[in-house]
């Protein structure tokens, strides 16, 4: 890791004895400051008086010499009490167990023929002649290492345990030091960083909100910000130009790996500019962050694509880079392939999409059946595959009814040869796009062809500006109501919807959207436009927009922005597969703190003075 700012090789910032005037000196760090990180000490050391703190990780005794790995955040220094030395240090250190809380004092030595490379410190150890216990431990419930084969659950129980393992402690460095890094080249660039509230008015639409009931004002509710979307934008039209915060932001939403119901962002929003200037600002942030934190160069600019062409090429709105394989869109070659399943289809006004996959031979026939069950939770009846032979023709139950003009046709789309395998899935567009983007994966996964140790970026750009249901015709913001179409577009907002696309544009980082943002609406007569287009009538739009529309008439600059999923960023940056790994306190799939055991009932008084009512039905607590 490049430079984090906690850097094991710097010595302890702090106490020296001149700074201490404390009287007599009595306790173990009064007169033994700690010098030294355990990660710090090497082979440039040996014969300095050094004083380390920590816990112990493991404890041996070897024919009379007592010998114990001492941890903390920064590392693992052996330690050697030798009764020759102290015979009172190593008679304590005879009763030390995992986890007990510990001081020594002594001196750096060369292990000279055992130096282990396994370990930074692996050149020298410390002859301890001064041993303090701080704390005792009982056995923990689970082994505080990495290799460990304990359920989540206990882990997330005794969390200040799990903490304390090595690679959740880097994973939380890591996250600190890519706070430390943002607020450097954010503040360098001219950024405020400016906090807005929490408990904020309650407005429908977008994710689901916790609420907050108000005991001054009873009968109403706060609801906890999804995001300071509003305020940053009523922060540029008051003049604070480059806002920036990094905020938790709360969403009730069904959780998965990469959502937490409370997580953080880093939010930003500029006013006078286009989106190629603010996402110029945003990758030389990466960039920095990417230097800093991870000792990497990133290529800027980034790549850039739009939805249209990633929903082609990859099924999905945030593709993975790290794998080359590509979907194609073969259904004007299906449209009279003599194949009845493709036929029909094409005709209800669907499509088929195709996935060619070299080496074929590696894909074996289980695998291939195994995909049909695969697709199923996509809403997709079946998966049907070929394999391409000498001469381009096809080894397929389906292979007989498909004309030889067709079948050459969907060869070339695909761009064919001997050997490769060709995967089909005939569809409406969203649910055949969707699982073949999956399918790629999986598919890409099973053969080891995602290169792990990449980083790909994608602007993904000109996303359609609303979403429009298919049967009802019904329009929804994609975005948010403030997300500005196209100027291109803008008269297509009345005559056809479905077909603007938006000013707005995501971060995709491996597969994962790390960020979301827009150009916003800053003329009142687009925005009215827009609300319109989504069905909200005036009243409406004053009922839950009324402050934002009111400080819009008096001036606002043009201005957009964007969000970072800090959570979701240190995940891919620590190398962590989990959201949970790199937050220090995380909920569970149920939206449980495992540890404090939230959220829990309240007394029926608390509720009362709330004027809230809850049903019999459900445990309270007194
Ligand atoms: P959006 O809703 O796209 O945009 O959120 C921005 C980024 O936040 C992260 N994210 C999450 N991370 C963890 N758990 C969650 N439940 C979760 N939800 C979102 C993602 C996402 O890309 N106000 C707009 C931004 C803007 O327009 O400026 C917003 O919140 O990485």
């Amino acid at each position: 890791m490049g430079r984090i700012k906690f850097s094991p090789a710097l010595p302890i910032p702090g106490f020296t004895r001149r700074d201490m005037f404390r009287g007599p000196m009595s306790g173990f760090l009064e007169t033994n400051p700690r010098t030294h990180t355990c990660g710090a000490l090497r082979a440039s050391d040996i014969d300095r008086r050094v004083v380390l703190t920590g816990w112990v990780q493991s404890y041996r005794d070897h024919g009379g010499l007592v010998f114990i790995d001492l941890r903390d955040r920064e590392g693992v220094t052996q330690v050697v009490f030798d009764p020759g030395l102290s015979a009172e240090a190593h008679r304590l250190a005879g009763e030390l167990c995992s986890e007990h809380c510990v001081g020594v004092a002594g001196k750096v030595v060369a292990r000279g023929a055992n130096v282990n490379d396994n370990l930074a410190t692996g050149a020298i150890e410390v002859w301890a002649d001064t041993l303090e216990v701080f704390s005792r431990a009982e056995t923990p419930p689970f082994p505080v290492e990495d290799k460990l084969d304990t359920n989540e659950a206990l882990r997330l129980k005794y969390r200040y345990l799990d903490l304390r393992r090595p690679r959740l402690q880097k994973n939380l460095i890591t996250r600190s030091a890519i706070t430390t890094t943002v607020r450097e080249y954010l503040s360098r660039h001219r950024f405020l960083e400016i906090e807005t509230p929490f408990m904020v008015k309650y407005t429908p639409g977008g994710a689901r909100n916790f609420l907050v009931p108000s005991r001054l004002n009873p009968g109403s509710f706060y609801a906890l910000a999804e995001s300071p979307q509003i305020f940053k934008q009523l922060l540029m039209g008051a003049g604070y130009d480059r806002y920036f915060q990094i905020v938790r932001c709360f969403r009730d939403e069904d959780l998965r790996l990469d959502r937490q119901p409370e997580f953080t962002q880093i939010d930003i929003e500029m006013s006078f500019i286009d989106e190629v200037q603010l996402q110029t600002t945003i990758e030389g942030m990466v960039a920095a962050l990417w230097r800093d934190v991870l000792g990497r160069e990133v290529t800027l600019p980034l790549r850039r694509m739009t939805h249209a062409e990633a929903l082609e090429r990859y099924g999905v709105d945030k593709p993975d880079l790290r794998l080359d394989l590509v979907l194609c869109d073969v259904t004007a070659a299906c449209r009279q392939s003599g194949f009845r399943v493709f036929e029909g289809v094409v005709a209800g006004g669907g499509i088929v999409k195709c996935l060619r996959v070299p080496e074929g031979e590696r894909l074996s026939r289980s695998m291939l059946d195994g995909l049909t069950d695969f697709a199923k939770p996509y809403g997709v009846k079946g998966v049907a595959f070929a394999r391409v032979q000498d001469g381009g023709a096809w080894q397929a139950p389906f292979a007989k009814s498909f004309k030889d003009e067709a079948r050459d046709e969907v060869n070339r789309v695909a761009g064919a040869g001997p050997g490769d395998v060709l995967l089909f899935v005939a569809e409406k567009a969203k649910a055949a796009n969707t699982c073949m983007g999956a399918i790629r994966l999986h598919v890409g996964d099973k053969l080891g062809l995602i290169r792990k140790d990449e980083f790909q970026f994608l602007w993904l750009t000109d996303p359609p500006l609303f979403e429009v249901d298919d049967d009802t015709g019904e329009v929804a913001a994609a975005h948010h109501p403030f997300t500005s179409p196209r100027a291109a577009d803008e008269a297509l907002l009345e005559r056809s919807p479905k077909d603007v696309l938006a000013r707005a544009y995501d971060l995709v980082l491996n597969g994962v959207e790390i960020g979301g943002g827009s150009i916003r609406i800053h003329r009142s007569e687009l925005q009215a436009r827009v609300f319109k287009a989504l069905g909200i009538s005036d009243d409406d739009a004053r009922a839950k927009f009324g402050f934002l529309l009111e400080a819009f008439r008096y001036g606002p600059p043009p201005h957009g922005g964007i969000a970072l999923g800090l959570d979701r960023l240190a995940m891919i940056m620590a190398g962590a597969e989990s959201l949970r790994d790199v937050i220090a306190f995380p909920k569970t799939q149920k939206g449980s703190d495992l540890m404090t055991d939230a959220p829990t009932g309240v007394s029926k008084k608390q509720l009362d003075e709330l004027y809230i009512q809850v049903s019999p039905a459900l445990p309270t607590r007194a």
